[in-house]
C-alpha cells in the first residue's frame, strides 16, 4: 500500500472502531427488579395506616386510611401548626370481605374548607402520628407527577424515590396501582410502601385491569379498588368511582374508565358529555384527560385494545379540544405529535403513554418498525413523567428515568395550548353540537 494511503486507510478503521464501541456502550437497560418483601408485622389495630390524600372538590381534600380497630373513630383533626389542631371533621368508613380476607376498617373524611399552597399537619382517628400535607395552588403554575403501573417492586420503589425528590403538587396515575390481582393483603402493602408520598399530596387514580378482581356471579370486579381509593366521583356528579373530573389552579382534569362502558349510550358517555358542559375555558385554560389503555401507541404490547374506547369517544374530545391524553398499560414511555383520527393534526391531542412506575411484569420491549410519524419518543424503562403548567399558555412536560438522577430529563418538550392556537374557539361549534345531541 502507498504510505500516502496509509494513514487515512489507518483513521478511517479507527473511527469505525470507536463509532462501534459508542452504540455498544449505549444505554444498557437493566433487568426487572423482584417484589418487595413486606415483613409481617402486625400493629397496634387503633393505629391509622395506609394514609393517602386526594382532591374532593374546591378547597376540600379527603383523607383515607385503615385501622384494625372496628370502633375506630373516622375523624381527622388538622390545623396549620404542627400538635395544634384548629380543625376536625368527620367521615365515613367501610369495610368488605374477599373469600377468606377481611379488610380493616377504611375510613375517608373529607376535610375543608382549606388554605391553597399552605402545609396542615394532622392526625387520623384521634391518635397516633401526626402527618403533613401541602394543598395546590389556587392558580397557575401548578406541577403535576406521573406514572401508572406502580406495582411494588424494587423498580416501584426507585420510581417514588425519585417523584419525592421533585417538587409537584398533585400525583396522577393512570391505572395498575397495586397489582393484587385477587391478593388482598397486596392492596394492604401497597398502600403502606405509597404512604409517605400519598399521605402527603392528593393522589388522583383511575383503575386499570389489574384493579379488576370479579369473580363472575360472586363478586363485583372493582369492590377492593372502591373501597380504598375512594376519588371525588360523587364531587364531579359522576355515580361511579371508575370515572370522574377534577379542577386544581387552572387545570380541568377528566379521569376516565378504560373498564367501564364507554359507548354513547353509556352512563360514562352521558357524564363526559355533561362534565365538558361545565369547563370553563377561560377560568381552567387546560384540559387534560387521563385513561388506562393507551389509545395510540406502537408498542407490540396491548396493541389495539384502545381502538374501541377511541372510535367511541375521541371525536367528542376533539371538539373539546383536550390538550394532552395521559396512559398507561404498555410498561414503556411514549409520546406523540398532537394526532387525531390516527394522523397528526395541530388541534388534536398530545398522548403520553406512561406505565413504566415499576411493576412486576417488566419493560414491554417491542415496537413497531417504522414508528408512523405521529409517534415521536418512545423507549422501554421505567421512570416517571412531571407536568408543569406554567401558564394559560405554555406547559412543559419532562420524562425522568430511573436509571438516571432525578434531575436528568430523557425527553422533554414545551406544550403550547390549544386555547393560545385557537383550536378550542375554532371548534366551539362543532362541541355545542355534539354536547346538544339526544
Ligand atoms: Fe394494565
Amino acid at each position: 500500500m502507498e504510505p500516502n494511503l496509509l494513514l487515512p486507510l489507518t483513521m478511517a478503521i479507527l473511527m469505525i472502531i470507536a463509532a462501534a464501541a459508542t452504540v455498544t456502550a449505549d444505554y444498557i437497560r437493566p433487568p426487572p427488579r423482584k417484589t418487595l418483601h413486606f415483613p409481617w408485622d402486625p400493629k397496634p389495630s387503633s393505629l391509622p395506616q395506609q394514609v393517602h390524600i386526594s382532591l374532593a372538590g374546591d378547597k376540600h381534600l379527603r383523607i383515607s386510611w385503615i385501622t384494625g380497630d372496628k370502633s375506630s373513630p373516622s375523624v381527622v383533626e388538622y390545623g396549620t401548626s404542627p400538635g395544634s389542631y384548629s380543625s376536625r371533621a368527620k367521615g365515613e368508613s367501610t369495610s368488605y370481605k374477599y373469600l377468606l380476607y377481611s379488610s380493616g376498617k377504611i375510613h375517608h373524611t373529607v376535610i375543608g374548607p382549606l388554605e391553597h399552597g399552605t402545609i396542615y399537619f394532622y392526625r387520623c382517628g384521634g391518635q397516633g402520628p401526626e402527618f403533613q400535607l401541602k394543598t395546590p395552588p389556587s392558580q397557575l403554575p401548578v406541577t403535576f407527577a406521573v406514572a401508572g403501573d406502580m406495582g411494588q417492586t424494587g423498580w416501584t420503589k426507585s420510581t417514588l424515590d425519585h417523584i419525592d425528590q421533585c417538587k409537584y403538587d398533585v400525583h396522577m396515575l393512570p391505572g395498575d396501582l397495586a397489582y393484587a390481582d385477587y391478593f388482598q393483603r397486596r392492596w394492604d402493602t401497597f398502600g403502606e410502601l405509597v404512604q409517605p408520598l400519598a399521605s402527603g399530596r392528593p393522589w388522583m387514580v383511575t383503575e386499570g385491569n389489574h384493579e379488576e378482581e370479579n369473580i363472575p356471579l360472586f363478586k363485583d370486579g372493582f369492590q377492593s379498588y372502591n373501597a380504598r381509593w375512594k376519588m371525588p366521583f360523587e364531587e364531579s356528579g359522576s355515580s361511579s368511582n371508575l370515572y370522574y373530573s377534577f379542577e386544581v389552579a387552572g387545570v380541568h382534569v377528566i379521569m376516565l374508565g378504560s373498564f367501564a362502558d364507554y359507548d354513547e349510550y353509556s352512563d360514562q358517555y352521558s357524564w363526559l358529555k355533561a362534565d365538558l358542559s361545565k369547563v370553563d375555558r377561560d377560568r381552567t385554560p387546560w384540559l387534560l384527560v387521563l385513561f388506562h389503555v393507551p389509545w395510540y401507541n406502537t408498542n407490540y404490547a396491548h396493541q389495539g385494545e384502545g381502538d374501541r374506547m377511541m372510535a367511541a369517544m375521541e371525536p367528542l374530545l376533539y371538539a373539546a379540544g383536550v390538550d394532552i391524553m395521559l396512559a398507561g398499560h404498555v410498561h414503556a414511555y411514549e409520546r406523540s405529535k398532537r394526532v387525531y383520527s390516527g394522523k397528526s393534526d395541530p388541534c388534536g391531542a398530545v398522548h403520553i403513554t406512561i406505565g413504566d412506575g415499576g411493576n412486576k411484569e417488566g419493560l414491554a420491549q417491542k415496537y413497531k418498525s417504522p414508528s408512523p410519524e405521529w409517534s415521536i419518543f418512545r423507549e422501554a424503562s421505567f421512570g416517571h413523567g412531571e407536568l408543569k403548567m406554567i401558564n394559560s399558555t405554555h406547559a412543559f412536560w419532562s420524562w425522568h428515568r430511573n436509571d438516571d438522577d432525578e434531575p436528568v430529563r430523557s425527553d422533554q418538550v414545551w406544550i403550547t395550548s390549544l386555547v393560545s392556537s385557537g383550536c378550542v374557539a375554532e371548534k366551539s361549534h362543532e362541541l355545542r353540537k355534539i354536547l346538544m345531541a339526544p
